[in-house]
């Protein structure tokens, strides 16, 4: 029997709350699917920066990187500046565990009410691949005359060859294991010259190695449009962090909401982080009001990282199921919750029969 190694991060908001359901449902799996996992808890986040100042230890890091997958809940505090955690923790964490990718999902399940009521389960399921470690996220940049009337904020976008490569051909990688085999690129080729000529000429040079796999490419303020009027064009789409930050959000909104949104923070030969992508809640922690889907969801494709297929397989169906039959996904209008919806999924988890992929 296989053990795996979990660091469990729940983090701030409604994290905790989130990732709680998530175990309740990663039990389940292992107890129906037969295999084993060790959670070890890491108190990181808002809390503890306020009691002790700090951020992300070394020892931590050292653990992290030690274990063989994170899953994370949510960061962020009203007591702390915007910025600090983000950077010294999640993005810490994400650039030192070389976390490359980051894999969002955006899928419409057959019963969910997209507030785009002409979009269609058919019409809405495509991965996101953004890239997770350069372009405007490596925090680079100056001021010049601060607080003065001449100021100038230069915020840099750093995009490396290898960087980009190494997205790109996770995407065709992915895309090869999909139906469609469609790969299309998101940019700015005709105002951010530097960068997406790059990505651009990476694209074309990195598509002959997929003879296989179909290509197009969109600037990403008219993939916007289509995103809401026809998002049946995309299967997989891979774009730059900052690019890929923003469409997954509205991504997030054609599936049914954050509540569903899930995601994975992806080191094809290390530790990934596996995360659901809308963040703390303000004001909805320790109501019960929020939905765990998303975190469930992303333990999902944790057990499929692990290898844990069939446990995947179930868990994925199961979260549809029960996605389904909610009457909203938004949070507070679940007509239960939390826990309950928690427990849904446990249930099917534990009843299930393998599904086949
Ligand atoms: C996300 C979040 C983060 C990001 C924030 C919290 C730093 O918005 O995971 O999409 O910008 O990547
Ligand atoms: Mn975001």
């Amino acid at each position: 029997m296989s053990e795996h190694r979990i660091a469990v991060v729940p983090g701030d908001g409604t994290g905790p709350e989130v990732v709680a359901e998530a175990l309740k449902v990663l039990d389940a799996a292992a107890n129906r699917f037969g295999f084993a996992y060790e959670p070890t808890r890491f108190d990181l986040g808002g809390e503890r920066y306020i009691r002790t100042g700090e951020t992300l230890p070394g020892e931590v890091l050292d653990q992290l990187r030690d274990s063989d997958a994170i899953l994370f809940g949510a960061i962020g505090h009203p007591d702390v500046q915007p910025g600090i955690l983000e950077q010294d923790i999640l993005l810490r964490m994400r650039r030192e565990l070389d976390q490359f990718i980051n894999l969002r999902p955006i899928k419409l399940h057959p019963g969910v009410k997209s507030p785009v009521s002409a979009l269609t389960p058919e019409q809405v399921d495509m991965v996101v691949v953004r890239e997770n470690s350069e372009g405007l996220y490596v925090d680079k940049g100056s001021f010049t005359a601060k607080d003065g009337p001449f100021e100038v904020a230069v915020q840099e976008s750093v995009n490396t060859r290898f960087g980009v490569e190494r997205c790109i051909r996770y995407s065709f990688d992915l895309a090869m294991t999909r139906p469609r085999k469609h790969v299309t690129l998101l940019g700015k080729t005709n105002v951010l010259k530097y960068a997406w000529d790059l990505w651009y000429r990476v694209f074309g040079l990195v598509a002959e190695d997929y003879p296989e796999v179909a290509t197009s490419y969109a600037h990403i303020d008219a993939a916007c449009l289509w995103m809401v009027e026809d998002p049946g064009r995309f299967d997989v789409v891979v774009t730059d962090n900052m690019f890929g930050d923003i469409i997954t959000d509205l991504g997030a909104a054609i599936q049914g909401g954050l509540g569903i949104a899930s995601g994975a923070n992806v080191n094809p030969n290390g530790v990934s982080m596996f995360e659901p992508i809308g963040g703390t809640a303000p004001g909805f922690e320790g109501t019960g009001k929020i939905n765990p889907l998303a975190s469930i969801g992303s333990a999902g494709m944790m057990l499929r990282e692990l290898g844990e297929t069939a446990a995947a397989d179930v868990v994925e169906a199961a979260v549809a199921t029960v996605a389904g039959n909610l009457p909203s996904l938004r949070a507070g209008e679940m007509g239960m919750s939390t826990s309950e919806v928690g427990d849904h999924v446990v249930d099917l988890v534990a009843e299930a029969a393998e599904v086949s992929a």
